[in-house]
């Protein structure tokens, strides 16, 4: 049990690497909320996970929607150890010009803003507590981008830069920050990435991986619990490529 007696809160937790995280994180002791935009869907996973899991509804682009997401799960747990900033949205694979306005608004509001919103929620506590560990989900995106998602990959080339910056800032406060850059992975989202979920599609993108597969939400929840755990107490301000290779 590497997080026995720890709270943590999982955003974007209803399903793909989100839910994997949430799942293994139980398994290994802890308490989890799982946040998502998708209330009815959090429910549902927070049920199949059993009653170490809560579910919050939360949009993580929205600065009162977060503070009250996490004044809850404070109620609930009492305290909070870890965060994990895992909602994602991607413009479909387009050229750059094709995206709108409002599409590169509402990308970067869910993929950046939103750690800035979760950290001015939660730091003040993490400081209040002694220390805590936020892990943002980053990309393989944000280090070696493909064409076609240039939006989506400067949103993620900005969560991994802030990983690092906030690893630095908040070390004498004993906050850990770390990021994943998960490679391609299997989860809904994947046919955003791809333009369109098609043998070939899929074939096309297996070959940019050296390893030879897409990636699971299993492999992010390995890594992620690794830089969760007290294990990783020296880690901060790494971005961990979980990519089989790719950013080669
Ligand atoms: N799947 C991949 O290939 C891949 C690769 C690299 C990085 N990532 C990143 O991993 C993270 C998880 O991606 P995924 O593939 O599991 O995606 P997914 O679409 O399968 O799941 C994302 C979850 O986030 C929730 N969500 C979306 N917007 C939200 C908001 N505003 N507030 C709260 N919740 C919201 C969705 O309801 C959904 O449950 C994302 O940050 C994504 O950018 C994914």
């Amino acid at each position: 049990m590497r997080l026995k007696g720890k709270t943590a809160l999982i955003t974007g937790g209803a399903q793909g690497f989100g839910l994997g995280i949430a799942e293994t994180f139980v398994r290994e002791g802890a308490r989890v909320a799982v946040l998502d935009i998708n209330g009815d869907k959090a429910a549902e996973a927070a049920k199949a996970i059993g009653d170490k899991a809560i579910a919050v509804p939360c949009d993580v682009a929205k600065g009162d929607s977060v503070d009250k997401a996490v004044a809850q799960v404070l109620a609930a747990f009492g305290r909070l150890d870890i965060v994990v900033n895992n909602a994602g949205i991607s413009h479909r694979n387009q050229p750059m010009l094709d995206v709108s306005e409002e599409e590169f608004d509402r990308v970067f509001a869910v993929n950046v803003k939103s750690i800035y919103l979760m950290a001015k929620a939660t730091v003040p506590h993490f400081r209040e507590h002694g220390g805590g560990v936020i892990l943002n989900i980053g990309s393989t995106a944000g280090i070696r981008p493909r064409p076609g998602l240039t939006w989506y990959n400067g949103s993620k080339g900005a969560a991994n830069l802030i990983s690092k910056s906030m690893a630095v800032e908040l070390a004498p406060d004993r906050i850990r920050v770390n990021a994943i850059a998960p490679v391609a992975g299997e989860t809904p989202l994947l046919a955003t990435f791809m333009g369109e979920d098609t043998p070939e599609k899929r074939a096309q993108f297996k070959a940019t991986i050296p390893w030879g597969r897409l990636s699971t939400p299993q492999d992010m929840a390995n890594a992620a619990l690794f830089l969760c755990s007290d294990e990783a107490e020296m880690v901060t301000g790494s971005v961990l490529a979980v990519d089989g290779g790719r950013c080669i």
